[in-house]
């Protein structure tokens, strides 16, 4: 159903490990279901003075390899800032779940290699077409009718495409709901350890 997500989340948690298991049904889920908020989760990164945050569209989560991957525009800011510094922290929020899961990690960018052409070609044309924008994300500009884009060649973005491999260390889920709120935290350093904490 159209707003409505896909994924029943328990009422109750027997094990702390089942926060985990419903983190990855809800986070794989949520890369081919745009009804769901966790399809668009906020992505935040230090620019070196200040945090900076921004929705991004999940593309792909894989608990087993621990990563998230998330498109975007080699011409942005945050390129030369995760450059700088990858540390970022990711979090999603979705009100019929009554879920919240933040992750923390690093990202690898990547650009015009065997990781951007296989995202490319899973892309479709509405999506390329985000790239072919001319002068590229955040600049200052007189008038923005000037960029709407009108006739385009989906391929001619290609050049502007660049892939985020989000690796994450942690995984913290929190369950808000009046029969008892739960608070997970998963680390990974060498091994997998999981934690409550008080909600
Ligand atoms: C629903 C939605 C989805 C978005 N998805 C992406 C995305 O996948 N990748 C991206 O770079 N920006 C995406 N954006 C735009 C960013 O939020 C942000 O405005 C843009 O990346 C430029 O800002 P920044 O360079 O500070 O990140 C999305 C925005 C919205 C509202």
């Amino acid at each position: 159903m159209k707003n409505k997500s896909l994924i029943e989340v328990p009422d109750s948690y027997n094990n702390i490990q089942e926060t985990l298991e419903v983190a990855d049904k809800i986070l794989s889920d949520a890369v081919d279901n745009s009804s769901t908020l966790f399809h668009t989760l906020v992505v935040s990164l230090f620019d070196g003075k200040k945090v900076s945050s921004r929705v991004m569209v999940l593309r792909e989560f894989d608990l087993k390899k621990r990563v998230m991957r998330f498109h975007t525009d080699y011409r942005a800011s945050k390129i030369q800032q995760l450059s700088d510094n990858p540390s970022v922290s990711v979090i999603g929020y979705d009100p019929e779940l009554k879920v919240q899961i933040k992750l923390g990690g690093k990202i690898d960018i990547h650009y015009d290699d065997d990781v951007t052409q296989k995202a490319w070609e899973g892309s479709s044309n509405r999506s390329k077409k985000c790239y072919t924008v001319k002068g590229g994300s955040s600049k200052k500009i007189n008038d923005p009718v000037e960029y709407d884009i009108q006739e385009f060649d989906p391929e001619s973005g290609y050049i502007n495409f660049a892939v985020l491999l989000f690796s994450f260390k942690s995984l913290e889920y929190l369950y808000l709901k009046r029969s008892g709120h739960r608070r997970a935290i998963h680390t990974w350093e060498s091994a997998l350890d999981s934690n409550w904490l008080v909600p």
